[in-house]
């Protein structure tokens, strides 16, 4: 492995993958009603911007997800799977407790030998990655990384809840990350504040076998919300700081995709038109840890996002977490 320096990180490929049972607004309006739980298509594409999501068969795990993203995300990338030396998988929603999701999807890709773990960073997870991929390609640690967000949420979700199960869905985004001479990744910012605990979790745990408190997402919706729109704006200009750019050389701007409404009042804030704004929300529905790499893959599919294009990635979610990355595509 060559270690030459400057040495940076790029991104080869892109890949994504969603389970094919798409769910519409009325769909699950349907579904809760049986239950006697009032909501509709009208409320939901109000307040957060969603019209569908995809849910995995019941039998369909992260990994499961994770293996066509990545294979095509390899194959955009033209590299081939024995040439990855490190496997990253943001995700809340793992198989088992253990082993990682990495290492299960290390197995189904065939490879052995590679470092490949999971990041535990709720919706800033494929940021947290992300940067920790970016970081141990420039040290020389590693030179083509798997960098993947896969979330089976639909998993986690109290269907009971109407102001929390009809935001989220189930999917998987991957990008190639290749050692480069040219960035890249110009610059990131990962931030934590754990005094937040309480306003969005999944408060359950496994002990003598069993399932102990309560293993179903809460949120308080409000408070997120107003921790989302001020950490989101603050930490966007401070990677442009890092990396001597400012808000106008942003040619693509991708947060998580939570809420339409934060989404579009960050656009506003960075100065930036909703035309820069990538928005997969309306037909994915907020899928944590996959959404930004889901997000950026239909994109570059779509001939949005062109090589050379500045691109601005952010995420923010529980923990609290959050966090940012710019790069050069
Ligand atoms: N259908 C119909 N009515 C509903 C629904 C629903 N699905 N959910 C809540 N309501 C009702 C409430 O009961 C309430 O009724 P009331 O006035 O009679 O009491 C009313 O709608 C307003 O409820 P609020 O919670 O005040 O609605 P709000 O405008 O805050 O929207 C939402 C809720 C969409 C969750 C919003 O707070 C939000 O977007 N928060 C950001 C959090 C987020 O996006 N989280 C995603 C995960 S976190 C992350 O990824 C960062």
């Amino acid at each position: 492995m060559t270690t030459a320096f400057p040495r940076y990180a790029r991104i080869l490929g892109t890949g994504s993958y969603l389970p094919p049972h798409r769910v519409t607004n009325a769909e699950l309006a349907e579904r809760l009603a049986r239950d006697g739980i009032e909501t509709s298509h009208e409320w939901i594409v109000e307040r957060t911007g969603i019209h569908a999501r995809h849910f995995a068969a019941p039998d369909v795990t992260a990994s499961d997800l994770a293996l066509p993203a990545a294979q095509a995300a390899l194959e955009a990338a033209g590299v081939a799977a024995q040439d990855i030396d490190l496997i990253i998988v943001a995700t809340s929603t793992p198989d088992m407790v253990f082993p990682s999701v990495a290492c299960l999807l290390q197995n189904k890709l065939g490879i052995h030998g590679c470092a490949a773990f999971d990041v535990q960073a709720v919706c800033s997870g494929f940021v947290y990655a992300l940067t920790v991929a970016d970081s141990m390609i420039k040290s020389g640690a590693a030179t083509k990384a798997l960098v993947i967000g896969a979330e089976v949420f639909s998993r986690i979700l109290d269907f009971k809840d109407r102001t929390t199960c009809v935001l989220f869905g189930d999917g998987a985004g991957a990008v190639v990350l290749g050692a480069s001479e040219t960035p890249g990744i110009l610059a990131s910012e990962l931030h934590a504040d754990g005094r937040h605990v309480d306003i969005l979790c999944t408060p359950g745990t496994v002990s003598g076998g069993q399932v102990l408190g309560q293993p179903l997402l809460k949120m308080d919706g409000q408070a997120v919300f107003k921790l989302a729109v001020g950490v989101l704006e603050k930490v966007a200009r401070a990677v442009l700081d890092k990396a001597g750019r400012t808000d106008a050389d942003i040619d693509w701007l991708i947060p998580h995709q939570a809420n339409i409404r934060i989404m579009q009042g960050t656009a506003k804030k960075l100065k930036m038109s909703t035309d820069k704004l990538i928005v997969t929300v309306d037909e994915h529905g907020n899928t944590s840890a996959a959404s930004i790499p889901l997000a950026l893959d239909v994109a570059v599919r779509g001939g949005k996002i062109q090589r050379g294009d500045t691109v601005m990635l952010e995420g923010v979610g529980g923990g609290f977490t959050w966090g940012a990355v710019l790069l050069d595509f």
